[in-house]
């Protein structure tokens, strides 16, 4: 510990100053699933964040894409503490006044009849996973009991049991057996692939339009437009988990729209609840969602009125344009400071929007090593896969924001 780091005990608990106190604490009382950078943040404006000891970072993760629209962004802050004042849980035993607003707003965001709303990311994806077997039952016929669906080699959908069971991540899978059947993994992006896996028995393709978690990673140009083309022929739902690809991030409001695709069921959380609460939701038209009936599903926080109103206002900014506008223009100035890097340190790069997936020559650093030095230059972002890191700076990032990580980039790499 240094000077700065106090730890004192008080009627209402431990107060505690400084960096290393709040780690070890941390550590010590906090499972360990996670490695995180050893930064201690305590707030936020924009796509700035302050650390306990005062110095700045620019952001360059952004909750994983759920800071879209900057830390502390004023509107929806304001939307929030106005909901505090009001209502913030009623569970769906009851009608509350602002769930009505929110589904009419993203179903028009999402052109879907309907919304399901629930929390996290992850619940999203099991809800997409159900609706999807139960259509397979009740409508397209598939016998009881044998409904398959096909999931992309190197996908992250979330954490729950049955969400790593189609997982082919050792890390996030070991020790979690048994897993849930009726999953067939095919290569990201390889339309014969998926055409080959598909039988009677299937009822959905799950993908992400961008593999987030796997690098920001695309698949060829055309395979979303294939993929539709393939799921309509062979009666199979195309679900689009946009849960980090979507709301602006890659530059439009949904990564399906870079190919004009639309997809049958749309997964959606993260930038959902502005990075101020867990908000998430899929939408499908009715011939999907009726399948759904009272008691078949749900969720006590899930279309909650604090979550609803946040929800309304992120639609409200989104059907503005102006995110996915400035997303492109970050994801130009992203690609032009990266692109020539390659062969300079960096073995490739993928931008989509305010979005880069950067590989680093293996023999120069780590991802993580990239990460530390970044760190201390004051800017945050998260290595994946050993070698890669990717970068989500909010999209409130000015130029010279962008400027300053591209420059910082480049200077670690040429040592
Ligand atoms: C594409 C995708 N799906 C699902 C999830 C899971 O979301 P959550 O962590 O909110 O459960 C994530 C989280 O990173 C994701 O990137």
């Amino acid at each position: 510990m240094t000077a700065n780091d106090v730890s004192t005990s008080t009627d209402h608990g431990t107060v505690l100053t400084g960096t290393e106190a709040h780690i070890e604490a941390t550590e010590k009382y906090a499972a360990h699933n996670y490695h995180p950078l050893p930064v201690v943040l305590s707030e936020g404006d924009g796509a700035w964040v302050v650390d306990v000891d005062g110095k700045r970072y620019l952001d360059c993760l952004a909750g994983y894409s759920a800071l879209n629209f900057g830390h502390s962004n004023q509107r929806l802050v304001a939307v929030a503490r106005e909901q505090l004042g009001h209502l913030t849980l009623t569970s769906r035993a009851f009608f509350n006044d602002k769930l009505s607003g929110f589904a009419v707003a993203l179903a028009r965001l999402t052109g879907k009849d309907m919304i399901l709303p629930m929390n996290s990311g992850a619940e999203a994806v099991e809800t997409a996973i159900k609706v999807s077997r139960k259509w397979g039952y009740e409508v397209k016929g598939v016998p009881a009991g044998q409904a398959t669906i096909i999931t992309m080699e190197g996908n992250f959908h979330g954490r729950t049991t049955t969400i790593v069971s189609f997982s082919d991540d050792e890390v996030a899978t070991s020790g979690y057996a048994p897993f849930t059947t009726g999953f067939r993994r095919v290569k990201y992006g390889d339309i014969a692939s998926v055409a080959a896996a598909i039988d009677d028995t299937t009822v959905a393709v799950l993908f992400e339009p961008i593999q987030g978690e796997g690098g920001v990673v695309m698949p060829p140009e055309g395979f979303l437009t294939e993929l539709r083309a393939l799921c309509t022929e062979r009666n199979v739902l195309m679900v689009a988990d946009e849960i980090q690809s979507g709301l602006a991030r890659s530059g439009r409001t949904f990564a399906c729209d870079h190919e004009d695709v639309v997809p049958d069921i749309y997964v959606m959380g993260k930038a959902l609840g502005g990075g101020i609460y867990p908000v998430s939701a899929i939408a499908a038209n009715h011939d999907v969602m009726d399948v759904i009936t009272p008691g078949s599903h749900g969720s006590t926080f899930g279309g909650n009125p604090l979550a609803a109103a946040i929800g309304t206002e992120v639609v409200a900014m989104l059907e503005e344009g102006t995110f996915q506008a400035r997303s492109t223009e970050i994801g130009a100035l992203l690609e032009a400071g990266f692109r020539p890097l390659v062969g300079r340190g960096l073995s490739d790069v993928r931008v989509r929007g305010a979005w880069a997936g950067i590989d680093i020559d293996p023999t120069l650093m780590s991802g993580r090593q990239m990460s530390e030095a970044l760190m201390a230059r004051g800017i945050l972002a998260k290595d994946t896969h050993g070698s890669t890191v990717r970068f989500a700076p909010p999209l409130v990032a000015s130029d010279e924001d962008i400027a300053g990580l591209v420059a910082a980039v480049a200077e670690i790499l040429a040592g």
